[in-house]
């Protein structure tokens, strides 16, 4: 299992030393920030995915998707039973994932919308692993609606409030609109792990 920090590992003397003259966050206060992190996702297109795997690039996270067994989720028929399970709040059967979330200070968990709501192989995830995670933070990948009632749904499935959320619509994922937005998700968790820590 990679070692994963949410901010760069430990500088030299010299780097840390420059950073602290151009920082005005102390260096040991900032250590307390790097925190072990997962990001565990599920995408049936490539959407959540490719999120996914940039923030876990930026970070230096581990990642974990979470894959549902069942008839594939191509097509007119695979669509309709996506549609369908988000809308009755289904629960898919998972295969086991390759992380222990328990191990981690933050994990943060991706998921498409699907229906307004959050996608049935993330639903049983969550409740799988839900009173094991430290810390949460969410993230989507949407058509242009449905968001918060995603968020909201994970909130209460974790049964905790997340450290922060981020929802991006698919078209700014493909023309790489979304990038700036990420950096300040990125940085909004940062200063929310610093004042909790
Ligand atoms: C069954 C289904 C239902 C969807 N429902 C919504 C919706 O309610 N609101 C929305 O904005 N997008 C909706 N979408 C679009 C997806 O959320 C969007 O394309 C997402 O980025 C897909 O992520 P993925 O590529 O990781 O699977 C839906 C897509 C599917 C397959």
């Amino acid at each position: 299992m990679a070692n994963a920090r949410l901010t760069c590992r430990a500088p030299s003397e010299k780097k840390r030393r420059a950073h602290q003259a151009s920082s005005d966050v102390p260096v040991e206060l900032e250590r307390k920030t790097q925190m072990k992190v997962l990001i565990a996702f599920y995408s049936r297109s490539g959407h959540t995915e490719q999120l996914a795997r940039e923030m876990a690039s930026l970070y230096g996270a581990d990642i974990d998707r979470i894959q549902d067994i069942g008839p594939p989720r191509t097509g007119l028929l695979g669509y309709m039973r996506c549609s369908w399970q988000a809308m009755r709040g289904s629960v898919a059967t998972i295969r086991p994932t390759l992380h222990d979330p328990s191990a981690y200070e933050l994990v943060i968990i991706g998921t498409p919308v699907w229906n307004w709501s959050l996608a049935s192989p993330v639903r049983a995830y969550v409740q799988l692993h839900s009173g094991h995670f430290r810390r949460v933070a969410f993230f989507c990948t949407e058509g242009g609606s449905g968001d918060q009632r995603v968020f909201a749904q994970l909130e209460s499935l974790c049964n905790q409030a997340p450290l922060e959320k981020f929802a991006v619509n698919a078209r700014d994922l493909a023309t790489g609109a979304h990038k700036a937005a990420l950096q300040r998700f990125i940085d909004r968790i940062n200063s929310a792990s610093l004042r909790a820590a």
